[in-house]
């Protein structure tokens, strides 16, 4: 079933320099976690919250997205000669699904690749995930967040309390508790521990209502000297509200080496054909450490 929210915009245009020399000819969203590229996790968790019109923001190096999400005739008529069924299903399982793709050609930051995907997104709410932050498949946290969003037609973003040495790397924000969610009052992107209003930091996801767009075009460079989402998200409170939703699953933070190996570790665990395996050498190694 469709769901209120349709788009969902996709930051494919990092440079990834944080798994240098991995990244220098082919994108960060395409590194596998066991044998899935990063992105197609975020693209499987937006169908199962009922979204079906995607927009990838794209930038150098970044064709092998675009292949991926493609047929692959030669494969596939390979796969079917060999009776290879089950991985012949596995490449064709998101063959119905629309992408559409939209190249930032300088990479000016997040605030900018969302502002990049406004021809496409139009006067409409829409989600953005972003592909390194991976989420528990079990747990539907963007389903979640449309409810939130159905009640209130407001922006909702996804919190996460993190140790407050780790505030740098995160937008964080200010908020008042209300049951289950935060309304929240002020957010600052990567702020100094010293200054930082809360530990909440923003994890990525977001449903965004489409006056983002007026807040990202005036948007001057914050944090790192990119035009940061965050920022824009702060000058909205001036005439919307915003709330925020604390994740209740597991989270990796996959754009960091320590994150991805646990996600590896974890996705491994849970596959039927790699967890005795895996569990198997993890306790043959602890025994060494
Ligand atoms: C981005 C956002 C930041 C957010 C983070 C979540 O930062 O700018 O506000 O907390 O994603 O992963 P990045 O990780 O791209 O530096």
């Amino acid at each position: 079933m469709q769901s209120v929210i349709k788009k969902v915009v996709l930051p494919a245009a990092g440079l990834g320099t944080r798994f240098l020399p991995a990244t220098k000819a082919s994108p960060k969203e395409m590194l596998p976690i066991v044998d899935k590229p990063l992105i197609q996790y975020a693209v499987e968790e937006a169908i199962s919250a009922g979204i079906d019109e995607f927009v990838i923001i794209t930038g150098k190096n970044k064709r092998t997205i675009e292949d991926h999400f493609d047929s692959a005739y030669r494969l596939e008529e390979k796969l079917k000669s060999s009776g290879k069924q089950k991985l012949l299903e596995e490449i064709n399982k998101l063959n119905d699904v629309h992408f559409a793709y939209i190249r930032q050609k300088s990479a000016l930051g997040l605030g900018h690749a969302i502002y990049c995907a406004k021809p496409f997104v139009g006067k409409e709410p829409f989600a953005v995930i972003l592909s390194d932050d991976i989420i528990d498949p079990q747990y539907p946290l963007l389903a979640e967040m449309i409810n939130i969003h159905k009640k209130t037609k407001a922006t909702v973003i996804a919190l996460q309390e993190v140790p407050k040495e780790e505030v740098n790397r995160y937008g964080i924000i200010k908020g008042i508790k209300k049951g289950d969610i935060y309304k929240i009052t002020d957010l600052v992107e990567k702020p100094k521990p010293q200054l930082a209003p809360s530990n909440l930091a923003i994890i990525g996801r977001y449903i965004l209502t489409p006056s983002i767009f007026d807040a990202l075009e005036i948007q001057k460079p914050g944090a790192g000297g990119e035009i940061q989402l965050t920022d824009a998200l702060r000058d909205l409170l001036n005439k919307e509200e915003i709330f925020g939703v604390i994740i209740k699953g597991q989270r990796y933070d996959a754009g960091d080496k320590l994150g991805f190996i646990k996600a590896t570790i974890d996705f491994a665990l849970k596959n039927p054909e790699l967890s005795e395996g895996v569990s198997q050498y993890i306790k043959e190694k602890a025994k060494e450490l």
